[in-house]
Formats: structure tokens, sequence, C-alpha cells
């Protein structure tokens, strides 16, 4: 097999100018301060990418859409809809409504150790939602259903808070989940789904 021309070219390119690197003057202190600031960005890098991958932490990555101004009247987050909700495999999903400026429902029990997956969406303009503790931080953009699993791992009352810039009042945007453990824990009694045109 002949090997590319222009290949052979850049690599005669690099090892050049790796020669000339090589023919570069460096004080042997340098050189070692260079070596130390080189080993501590390893070190770091390693060290969020180890969290990351203990902690289950990476980019959310639901692409959903729905129409924010319609929300009352979407089927899955309608008011009657939102909060927690365990499904016959007893899933647990949370759903909630961010709008200027709170988190609806304003507060939520939920179990401790167990897979949570929230559902969020925004009636108005751009939100985020962190809760110390875990894994969750997202933006909640409206148009958009933004998806995170999670598990609370100890019980206590964990803050939620807003986390993107969404007007006067966003320092003011947060809601409190309590996380109770799990033998204490109960699902909440869903209610009825109602008729489509009853609140009309
Ligand atoms: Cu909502 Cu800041």
């Amino acid at each position: 097999m002949q090997t590319d021309p222009v290949k052979q070219k850049s690599a005669a390119k690099l090892k050049e100018s790796l020669l000339q690197l090589r023919s570069i003057h460096i004080d042997p202190l340098e050189r070692k301060w260079v070596n130390i600031t080189l080993g501590m960005v390893a070190l770091f890098v390693s060290i969020i990418m180890i969290d990351a991958l203990v902690h289950g932490i990476h980019a959310p990555s639901n692409v959903e859409t729905i129409d924010s101004a319609r929300l009352h009247l979407s089927k899955e987050f309608a008011e009657d809809n939102l909060g927690v909700r365990v499904d016959d495999q007893g899933r647990i999903t949370v759903r909630m409504v961010a709008g200027r400026y709170s988190f609806f429902p304003k507060y939520i029990e939920v179990p401790a150790e167990k897979t949570i997956t929230f559902r969020w969406v925004s009636m108005d303009v751009l939100h985020g939602v962190h809760i110390p503790m875990t894994n969750m931080s997202t933006m909640i953009e409206p148009g958009y259903v933004a998806q995170i699993t999670t598990s609370f791992p100890k019980p206590g009352e964990y803050p939620l808070l807003c986390n993107e810039y969404c007007g006067l009042g966003h320092n003011h945007m947060w809601s409190n989940i309590s996380v109770v453990a799990k033998e204490d824990w109960s699902a909440p009694a869903t209610s009825p789904v109602k008729g489509e045109s009853e609140n009309e």
C-alpha cells in the first residue's frame, strides 16, 4: 500500500517541529514547574471525570417539546397531574412546573434511596433547577420538557433552587423537597382523572 504523500508531508512537518521544540533551551527549574502544572491539570481533570462517573453527572439530553402556553390544557402537566405519581410498576415520577417565581407544586415529599424521575416544564421564561447534594441541575427551557433521573441518598429537607436568572424575583425562586426514609413513605393517592371539559 502506498502512503499518502500529504500525510507523509505533515508527519515530517510534525517531526520537525517536535525536534525544534526539543532544541529550545528550558531552564531545569522551569521545566520542573511546567511538569508540576501539567500534573495538576491532569489530576484535576481526572478528579472531575471520576466524580462525574461515580455520581452519574452528565449533560441533560432529553429532547421533548411541549406548548408552554397551553400547559394547563395538556394532559401531563395539568394542575391535577402535578407532583409525585407512582405508576403500576412502582416507578416514581415527579412533574413540576416552573414559573416566575416559584416551582409548582410548592412542596413535595419523596422517598430516599429510590430512583425518581423528575419532569420539568416552564410556563414562561428560561428557568433552571438545582438541588444541592444530588446530580440534579438542569435548565428548564420554555417549549421543552427537562427530564432528570436521580435519587436522594439521605432523608432530610432539600432546597430546590432556580439557577438561571429569570427576572427580578429570581433570587426568591425556590421551594422545598422533603425526603423521607423509604419505609416511612407512602405513595400519594392519585386524584381521579377528570373529564376533558369538566372545568370549562
Ligand atoms: Cu426562575 Cu431564576
